[in-house]
């Protein structure tokens, strides 16, 4: 499936810009959503630009920004096949160093920026009666670690969002699906977010420094790439519509196959509490 009509928001940067690109280099039409066009981000704008691909201004946070952009998609494109909701990032830290206001920060971003740019997506997807809305969640939805909390809380609250998104909008045509990746070098690092709170963060000092350290030195020694990611989003985005997976774990083979299995037995536990609630017809499409 060539020549889709693809909007991928987060794109200056990671996998996001890995996945514009790969996109566009196959023949899609793709709608690279990057925040400070005209500032931070004019570089990479300029560079994508240069590779043929569409710039829109798109800052999640906001959802005027996100309902222009998808305007702008439209008007310019006539329709809107995909959304890949990647804008995100990481505040990392012990959870009881960050503000209430901080964690809003994290989920504002990585949850409610998703849930914006889909309720601006989705008039359309649905008049069209077809369509997708891939989320780039990650494997911290289901394995929690310590230092990154309020990260695995805000991927685990949008895995819940596209489960229900999914459900929903089955009956419209239109599939809402999670990839979700282990960790590969992207800018994710450099870009973390660290709590203000200085004195609610030494207690943890010693723990903290030894984690990061023992979690830096193993991911140098299995170096990965960002590309099996942004190939597998490829392959969903051309997968035909209503056949894609709900959930794509993309990770080293031990915790691919761990995820999975989690994911199995997820699946078994809603089939079961569905029926036992009466709703189970309601999650067919599963
Ligand atoms: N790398 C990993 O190991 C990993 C693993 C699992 C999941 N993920 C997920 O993958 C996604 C992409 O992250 P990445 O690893 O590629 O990191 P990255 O290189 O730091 O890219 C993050 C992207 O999100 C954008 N962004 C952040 N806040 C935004 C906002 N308010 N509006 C619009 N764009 C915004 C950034 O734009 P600016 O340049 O303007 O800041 C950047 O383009 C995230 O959802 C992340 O949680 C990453």
């Amino acid at each position: 499936m060539t020549g889709q009509v693809v909007l991928v928001t987060g794109a200056s940067s990671g996998f996001g810009r890995l996945i514009a690109e790969t996109l566009a280099r196959r023949g899609h039409r793709v709608f690279a959503g990057l925040r400070e066009v005209r500032g931070r981000n004019e570089k990479a704008a300029a560079s994508l630009e240069g590779a043929g691909l569409q710039v829109v201004e798109l800052d999640v946070t906001d959802q005027d920004s996100a309902d222009r952009a998808v305007a702008a998609v439209v008007r310019a494109a006539g329709r809107l096949d995909v959304v890949v909701n990647n804008a995100g990032g990481i505040f990392v830290g012990p959870v009881e160093s960050f503000t209430a206001a901080e964690a809003q920060r994290q989920f504002d971003v990585n949850v409610l920026g998703a849930l914006r740019v889909n309720r601006a997506a989705l008039p359309h997807l649905r008049e069209q009666g077809s369509g997708a809305l891939i989320q780039i969640g990650s494997v911290a939805a289901r394995v929690t670690v310590p230092f990154s909390g309020l990260y695995a809380a805000s991927k685990a609250a949008l895995a819940a969002l596209t489960e229900a998104w999914h459900d929903e909008l089955a009956p419209f045509g239109v599939e809402s699906i999670i990839l979700d990746p282990a960790s590969y070098p992207t800018n994710i690092g450099v870009n973390a977010t660290m709590p203000a709170d200085h004195e609610r963060m030494a207690p943890y000092g010693t723990a903290f420094g030894g984690y990061v350290a023992a979690i830096t030195g193993h991911a140098g020694q299995t170096p990965a790439d960002a590309r099996e990611v942004s190939d597998a989003v490829v392959r969903l985005v051309e997968t035909p519509n209503g056949e894609r997976p709900r959930r794509t774990v993309v990770a080293p083979d031990a915790q691919h196959r761990a995820v999975a299995a989690f994911n199995r037995a997820a699946d078994a536990a809603a089939a079961a509490v569905t029926a036992e609630m009466g709703v189970a017809a309601f999650t067919a499409a599963r």
